[in-house]
């Protein structure tokens, strides 16, 4: 309760500081000054724009040495292609990206993505604690992947958006198609984790039918 009190109390302050520009009496001078305010916020908005795409940079080249390991760990080959789909699509998006740096006036610099390093430790200690070639195993992968498939969405949606605002179409068209693939490849292993879930459920059935053999068959059928 108190804190929804003191909440409010500061959104009432920040919006009388947005109000003030519309003063037009004094709108030439406030213009100058907040166009130049705008400049600082858009060189300060560029830095962190390179500092995100450095950042997905390093993680897509960090993807491109753990998704082969991921794959080899794999139980079924629906699973293992699905990585296999996604290395070949993450090499392009490397390349895309080093495109988005050119565009930009860039060198194409990797920084550190603490995140993805923590994803794929994540996905590495999985396959170590399930047991090779069950099910669990590929549920698990499925997992580790979608969780990696979900930064990355997370990460080119903020950067499509950033390349818009600093008025970057072409870097922002160019980072829009690789969210797509992201988006696609979380899709795919949606799919693939919703097919092999029925799978098992209808072997469970056929296990079932053995013992129980329904005879009201073609009563239920219309
Ligand atoms: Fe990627
Ligand atoms: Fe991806």
């Amino acid at each position: 309760m108190e804190r929804s009190g003191r909440s409010s109390k500061n959104q009432g302050s920040s919006k009388t500081t947005k109000s003030n520009s519309n003063n037009s009496s004094s709108k030439a001078s406030s213009s100058r000054a907040s166009s130049g305010k705008k400049d600082t916020n858009q060189s300060l908005l560029k830095e962190f724009f390179i500092e995100q795409l450095q950042d997905i940079y390093w993680a897509e080249k960090h993807l491109l040495k753990e998704l082969p390991k991921l794959q080899k760990a794999t139980t079924t080959e629906e699973v293992e292609d699905a990585l296999a789909g996604h290395l070949t699509v993450t090499e392009e998006q490397v390349t895309r990206l080093e495109e988005v740096f050119d565009m930009i006036g860039e060198p194409a610099k990797a920084k550190k993505c603490e995140a993805m390093e923590g994803l794929t430790r994540e996905a590495n200690n999985i396959v170590e604690e399930t047991q090779e070639g069950t099910a669990t195993r590929d549920a698990a992968i499925i997992m580790a992947a979608q969780k990696v498939e979900h930064y990355e969405i997370a990460t080119y949606g903020g950067l499509v958006q950033l390349a818009k605002t600093l008025g970057l179409m072409d870097a922002a068209e160019l980072l829009a198609q690789t969210l797509q693939e992201e988006k696609e490849a979380d899709q795919a292993l949606t799919a693939i984790a919703e097919s092999s879930i029925n799978e098992e459920g209808a072997q469970e059935e056929e296990g079932n039918e053995g013992e129980e053999e329904p005879e009201d068959e073609d009563e239920e059928e219309e």
